[in-house]
């Protein structure tokens, strides 16, 4: 049987060998203490290079967008979001459980919040309301196909937050393909929110990890959370030492996984009973509709494709997503174009 062309998520890949010797000869600690130097240097490399006072890792997006919800909020409080994001959909109902807090999705232009979305939404100070606390973006967005946020429209909502002494946090999971596409640094959106989490296990190739980033007094507050979440680690350099190894070598290599979407997405374009839109694939995620006129329903292709190693996964009634990453050459792409093209060219 080939080999599989796994284009599920960006999270499936393995480290190579080169990470696997800076994993091996990590300098550890115990972390909890603070005593765990290879920690330490990814934490102030990371918030170094998105130009933070300081930065906290953690086992995972999900742990560091929901820490940094707790962080920001009290119970009670209201945060908005765009309806499709990953905190308010993909989270477990994280924001109810943790943090206690009411969320108000908007929906947003490819899952970008305008300064006019959120103005409208904001309430007055009145003990009947929730207290408007927190504005939730995302960068790429993963539900709207990777889309990237535009700087401008994300400086217009933190306008707007500042005038209402709102806090900004931003889901930066994939920030660095982002910052790769448009060829700006991570700075040109980190320096308009309050705090930001990064992915080290999606696009940049770690086995494990995300790290948040704030202002000092946020971090140690974000870390006596993490610690109330069971998030408090021992040893843990051997997996700061993966972070710290791909952000030194993964992040320009991102421009080959977003070359490799786009020739996914050129691919199937003219393919019968799907829609699929190159030219909104901006970055590593290919957004792939099946037509009702199509000869197999998504689930069907799903499952075919599947027998001929290719994965995707399901995303939504009639859709499917592939995401390119750093286990995917362009071969492996026209290997997948290919599977496709035969199931459905007449
Ligand atoms: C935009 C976004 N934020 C957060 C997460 C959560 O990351 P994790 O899977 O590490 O919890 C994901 C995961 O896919 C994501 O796509």
């Amino acid at each position: 049987m080939s080999r599989k062309i796994d284009l599920r998520s960006d999270t499936v890949t393995r480290p190579g060998p080169a990470m696997r010797k800076a994993i091996a000869e990590a300098e550890v600690g115990d972390d909890v203490f603070g005593d765990d130097p290879t920690v330490l240097k990814l934490e102030r490399m990371l918030a170094e290079m998105v130009g933070m006072e300081a930065a906290l890792f953690l086992p995972s997006g999900t742990m560091s967008n929901q820490t940094a919800i707790v962080a920001h909020t009290q119970p009670g409080d209201e945060i908005i979001c765009d309806v499709g994001c990953h905190l308010y959909n993909f989270e477990s109902s994280g924001p109810a459980v943790h943090a206690h807090v009411i969320v108000t999705a908007v929906e947003g232009h490819h899952g970008a919040l305008t300064a006019d979305m959120v103005r409208r939404r904001i309430r007055p100070i009145n003990m009947h309301q929730p207290r408007t606390r927190l504005v939730c973006l995302e960068n790429t967005h993963n539900r709207a196909g990777g889309r990237i946020y535009p700087v401008e429209l994300m400086r217009g909502v933190s306008t707007v937050a500042r005038e209402h002494e709102l806090r900004l946090h931003l889901d930066g999971a994939r920030l660095f393909n982002a910052a790769i596409a448009r060829g700006i640094p991570v700075t040109e959106w980190t320096s308009l929110v309050d705090s930001v989490n990064i992915c080290l296990s999606k696009g940049l190739g770690a086995p494990i990890g995300s790290m948040l980033a704030g202002p000092v007094e946020f971090i140690e507050r974000a870390r006596w959370i993490r610690k109330r979440m069971g998030g408090g680690m021992r040893q843990v350099g051997i997996l700061a030492a993966a972070g710290i190894y791909a952000l030194q070598n993964h992040i320009p290599r991102l421009a080959e996984d977003h070359a490799n979407a786009r020739r996914l997405a050129e691919g199937l374009f003219d393919l019968p009973g799907l829609d699929v839109r190159p030219q909104e694939t901006e970055t590593n995620i290919v957004i792939i509709r099946v037509k009702e006129t199509s000869r197999y329903s998504a689930t069907e292709l799903l499952a075919l494709l599947a027998e001929k190693s290719v994965l995707l996964s399901a995303f939504g009634e009639g859709v499917l997503r592939a995401v390119t990453h750093l286990d995917v050459n362009e071969a492996d792409i026209d290997r997948a174009v290919e599977a496709c093209r035969k199931l459905l060219a007449a």
